[in-house]
């Protein structure tokens, strides 16, 4: 199966891992995102990324799958540019890689198998349908979900409908797959499965992950590496032990979850809260 709807670009091992990013950086308009950005994710490894809400991660992560042109700077995957290759290309490349955006919906007028098989079709021409029902069955199995090929999206709660989208994701035996907030506006319980299976999946079918989180729970379960983004620069990146026992202020701040200085000038402007409401030594 796996060799069957695979497809044949030849790319050479590359020692420095999966996907490499060098020097980007990336503006919109005046706003500058992403300011010489350096990262290498490494091959068999989950790396994490943080960050407060609009520092840029799903900005990093469009760029890893060149859904997203850098101004400068370079993205490689593997040994192979990314950054400026063809639609054509990428149609290619995109086929190593699953994806679970953010708010990335099901097709609700497909059934379950229909949204599995959806990556397939953009790929390849199907022939053997037998196989692909087994194909199928076997993703749906690996998120606990074998049985529900016949449902429709709105007939499966948030969780499920996330395990779908990652069996949609994991269809064509992705190498590396990207996540952006896949336990976003989960119970505690069902972020877990969402862990559980990423560590599986890395486990099991060796893929690279990366993933964008808020929840510091999630990150220190599932992460060999978490890098932190602010202000456009990475300012942490290590184990969760490092990352843990940080100096900079805003890396504490950050996973201990503390209203910062910025937010509460938001907070402020907006009228939610009083100009003296809240001193941020308030929550020291
Ligand atoms: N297509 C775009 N056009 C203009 N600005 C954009 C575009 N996409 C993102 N931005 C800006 O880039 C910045 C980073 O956005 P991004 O979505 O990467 O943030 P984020 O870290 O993923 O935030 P969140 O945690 O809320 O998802 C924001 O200021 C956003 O407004
Ligand atoms: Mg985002």
């Amino acid at each position: 199966m796996k060799k069957k709807y695979d497809n044949n670009i030849d790319m050479e091992k590359n020692s420095n891992g999966m996907l490499t990013v060098k020097n980007l950086t990336k503006k919109f308009g005046t706003n500058v995102v992403l300011d010489n950005v350096s990262l290498t994710i490494e091959n068999g490894k989950t790396t994490v990324i943080i960050g407060p809400s609009g520092c840029g991660k799903t900005v990093l992560v469009k760029h890893l799958i060149a859904l997203l042109r850098p101004n400068s700077g370079e993205v490689y995957f593997k040994n192979h540019r990314i950054d400026n290759a063809s639609e054509h290309e990428l149609n290619k490349i995109r086929t190593h890689y699953g994806f679970l955006f953010q708010g990335g919906a099901l097709f609700d007028s497909l059934s379950v198998t229909e949204n599995i098989i959806f990556p397939i079709r953009q790929h390849c021409k199907i022939t053997d349908w037998k196989e692909v029902e087994e194909l199928v069955k076997s993703k749906l199995a690996m998120v606990g979900l074998d049985g529900f090929q016949q449902f429709y999206p709105s007939n499966l709660s948030g969780g499920q409908q996330k395990r779908v989208a990652l069996a949609r994701a994991i269809a064509l035996n992705p190498e590396i797959i990207l996540y952006d907030e896949p336990t976003t506006g989960l119970d505690p319980i069902r972020s877990d499965v969402i862990n559980e299976l990423v560590l599986k999946l890395q486990k099991e079918l060796g893929v690279t992950s990366v993933v964008v989180t808020h929840d510091m729970k999630s990150a220190y379960k599932i992460a060999d590496r978490i890098v932190m983004l602010h202000n456009g620069k990475i300012i942490a990146d290590g184990n969760a032990d490092h990352i843990r026992n940080h100096p900079h202020p805003v890396v504490q701040q950050f996973i201990s979850g503390q209203v910062g200085e910025e937010d509460l000038a938001v907070l402020r402007m907006s009228g939610a809260i009083s100009q003296t409401q809240f001193l941020p030594r308030d929550f020291e």
